[in-house]
């Protein structure tokens, strides 16, 4: 692995996010990002959703949104990746530039809206790793959501279940991005349970029951930014539908007093290290809501090992990360995970799962 990613990071700042990203998507396909030694442990192993995960940390939706880079992804020490948002069509997103950054607080605002290109390139790219034999083991997630001028989004999340969860290990329903106008409504609980109502009954007719093996766990990826009762409501309604997770959280309307103000007013949702007590709170509430019963991966300003083992005691299964990438650099999954290992050991705790909800306990 290169470990120059500290001394790089002046430099590579200077460039616009945007382009950093995509030279890091290059970097990546070209096998010039690469691992020394990836970080192995049976206390890190995990069984979920009828699913094998290797650790748990994961890198989440938005970094790989047309599946280019999973099999580099689980090489730097994923245990998971969540490719997407992809939409049934190709689409642009916002005009640039749409991400940016906050160095001092470790923080991004983007506005991307689902730039991607869609299905068309987003299918044989997953085909391409899946059929691969030599592919890296891990888990891969398809996060999925709707064309910005789709009326009736259940149309494009079942277009999208039909054509790829026999594709997928599991499914995010992204309902939670900020960019895309109406898109946060659907969390409303009728609304919301109309919408799974048709996504598990698609599902079923694609792949059959989850018990079968062949079909993808379906979990549901929220915002940060809901009330108490919003909460409420949304926990009982998960938990009536059957779906199989929920991830949290998004990105936050937030717009924390101590970030500069100009960083502040740029649209968007904000990432990184102001959003990481609000969603592990929110983590907090579901875990208590719900009584453990729905898994939850945890995502939302992870840095380090103790941000994820925070996120894991207040009840995540599994985490998830993004902008920590961009601030810590390619070998962050490596170094939670070694984290992860020495705060099991100083808890005196011999698997990942005995610290799920452990502030609960
Ligand atoms: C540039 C950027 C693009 C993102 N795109 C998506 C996306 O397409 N779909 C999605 O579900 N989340 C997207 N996210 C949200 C992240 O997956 C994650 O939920 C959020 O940033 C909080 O985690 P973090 O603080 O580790 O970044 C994006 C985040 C960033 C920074």
């Amino acid at each position: 692995m290169l470990n120059l990613y500290k001394y790089a990071r002046p430099a590579i700042f200077k460039i616009d996010p945007e382009t950093t990203h995509k030279l890091t998507i290059k970097a990546l396909k070209a096998g010039i990002i690469r691992p020394c030694s990836v970080v192995k442990s049976p206390i890190l192993e995990q069984d979920l959703f009828n699913l094998k995960f290797l650790n748990p940390v994961g890198l989440s939706a938005g970094f790989d949104k047309n599946a280019e880079v999973i099999a580099p992804a689980l090489k730097i020490g994923f245990g998971c990746t969540e490719v997407g948002t992809v939409t049934p069509k190709p689409q642009n997103g916002n005009p640039r530039p749409r991400i940016f950054r906050d160095v001092k607080s470790g923080s991004v605002i983007n506005r991307m809206g689902f730039p991607n290109g869609g299905l068309r390139v987003f299918k044989p790219n997953i085909e391409k790793f899946m059929v691969n034999p030599d592919r890296p083991q891990g888990v891969v997630g398809i996060n999925i959501g709707m064309n910005k001028e789709q009326l009736d989004p259940a149309e494009d999340y079942c277009a999208l279940i039909r054509e790829l969860a026999p594709l997928a290990d599991y499914m995010t329903v992204n309902i939670s991005s900020p960019n895309t106008p109406g898109l946060r409504d659907l969390q409303q609980k009728d609304i919301l349970l109309e919408l799974l109502t048709k996504m598990m009954k698609t599902r079923q007719e694609t792949c059959g029951d989850i018990s079968s093996g062949k079909a993808p766990a379906l979990l549901i990826k929220l915002a940060p930014d809901l009330n108490e009762q919003q909460q409420e409501e949304i926990a009982e309604t998960l938990l009536h539908s059957g779906v199989d997770g929920v991830i949290l959280s998004n990105t936050t309307l937030d717009r924390p007093d101590h970030l500069p103000a100009e960083f502040n007013a740029e649209k968007g949702g904000l990432s990184g290290a102001p959003v990481r007590d609000k969603s592990t709170a929110i983590i907090h509430n579901f875990y208590k809501l719900t009584k453990g019963k729905l898994p939850i991966i945890g995502i939302g300003g992870i840095s380090n090992a103790d941000h994820a083992y925070e996120k894991i005691k207040a009840g995540a299964s599994l985490i998830q990360l993004y902008t920590g990438m961009i601030y810590e650099g390619p070998e962050i999954a490596n170094n939670i995970n070694k984290g992860l290992l020495s705060l099991l050991e100083a808890d005196d705790l011999s698997s990942i799962t005995d610290a799920i909800g452990l502030d609960h306990k």
